[in-house]
């Protein structure tokens, strides 16, 4: 069985995490080099990154549109919600976990009028509220949501909302954060205007930039629209556009990384070979952890395979930060959870690494659980 090929220094451990993952060598080397930022080599690159991300999504300019933000992806997500709704706009925010919070919350900062559709992180969203939403109120301009919420693993129906947004012809933004480049997706055909994700997530790069894809003409109504100047993301794509350069200082090596996990991903087989690995990963874990007494947060039906939310056990010998630091100390990474209203640890199916690294894990974790003496 294949084997993830993380090892850089003899101290790295695999990340069970939703990212920073596991990267694969040749990732980590592609950043061994010092290119300057106005450098035709840079230029050439990103002009290249940008053209491959727009074909891993099926779509092309000028219909569609790429553009590269420096920071984490929370960044991207603030750019695109602050640079799209006009003073006069205003925001449906859908929310069932702490990344649909995050939209709300940033929505808030900016002062940005919404409506907020919240659901229970074990609920996903429904076409018919958001259908009744946009009915009712006509004053709504932009509905954004996250595609795979991180917080428990759920994969919300996109396609359906999608629909229902462009029928009442109103502006789609999609946090795709964790399952662009792990999952197929059509933007054109979902009828997504803004898509958001992040270099350091299934495309398998290394942390400091959000990219965004969007439709030509929702860019084109960004302008002036911006409520900060390094997060605006017309003038972003201004830039890029002129001359190839970013606007500030650019994360050069995070970006020869990116380019060289672009063409990891092309040797895997694109984004399909990639989902297929993923969700081998996933259902090596699950199968694994049920036999080890482990039960998921989510009904399987909407559980996707990059991120796994597992419940505490209900024993009075389990205590999660042991878990943790005993997996840790034997080589393995998992993640804390976030769900609200259920104690639950987070492991990730997505970076480099294959089911064979699953299989370690939780030969660990049955080791940790026997000399913690808890009952799953
Ligand atoms: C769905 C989703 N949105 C937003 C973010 C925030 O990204 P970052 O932590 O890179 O700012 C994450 C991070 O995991 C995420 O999974």
């Amino acid at each position: 069985m294949e084997h993830s090929n993380y090892i850089a220094s003899a101290n790295d451990k695999p990340l069970f995490t939703p990212g920073p993952l596991t990267t694969s060598r040749s990732v980590k080397q592609a950043m061994l080099r010092d290119l300057g930022s106005r450098d035709s080599a840079f230029v050439n690159l990103v002009r290249d990154v940008r053209q491959r991300l727009l074909a891993l999504a099926g779509v092309a300019a000028p219909d569609y549109e790429c553009v590269i933000m420096q920071g984490s992806g929370t960044y991207s997500v603030e750019a695109v919600i602050s640079s799209a709704v006009s003073a006069q706009g205003k925001l449906l925010a859908i929310s069932n976990g702490a990344y649909g919070q995050r939209i709300i919350q940033i929505a808030k900062v900016h002062k940005i009028d919404a409506t907020i559709l919240t659901y229970p992180e074990d609920a996903k969203p429904t076409a018919a509220d958001v259908e009744a939403a946009l009915a009712q109120d006509p004053a709504l301009t932009h509905v954004a949501l996250v595609h795979s919420e991180t917080t428990t693993g759920m994969i919300n129906p996109i396609d359906e909302i999608g629909a229902v947004v462009k029928r009442h012809k109103r502006r789609f933004i999609v946090d795709a954060m964790s399952s662009f480049g792990g999952m197929p997706l059509e933007p054109d055909k979902t009828g997504i205007d803004f898509l958001v994700s992040s270099a350091n997530k299934c495309i398998e790069g290394v942390p400091g930039f959000g990219l965004i894809l969007a439709s030509r003409a929702a860019l084109l109504e960004c302008e002036g629209r911006a409520r900060s100047l390094s997060l605006d993301v017309f003038g972003q794509w201004k830039a890029l556009e002129a001359n190839g350069q970013f606007r500030f200082t650019p994360p050069t090596h995070a970006l020869l990384a990116f380019h060289q996990a672009l063409d990891e991903l092309v040797a895997e087989g694109g984004v399909i070979a990639r989902a297929q690995r993923y969700s081998k990963n996933y259902q090596t874990l699950v199968a694994g952890m049920r036999s080890l007494g482990f039960k998921e947060y989510l009904q399987p039906q909407d559980q996707g395979h990059i991120i796994v939310s597992f419940r505490f056990p209900d024993h009075p010998r389990f205590e999660f930060e042991e878990f943790y630091s005993r997996l840790s100390d034997k080589g393995y990474v998992i993640y804390p959870g976030k769900v609200s209203n259920a104690d639950c640890f987070r492991i990730g199916c997505i970076g480099r690494l294959f089911p064979a690294d699953f299989a370690a894990l939780l030969a660990a974790i049955r080791a940790v659980k026997l000399e913690m003496n808890f009952e799953a």
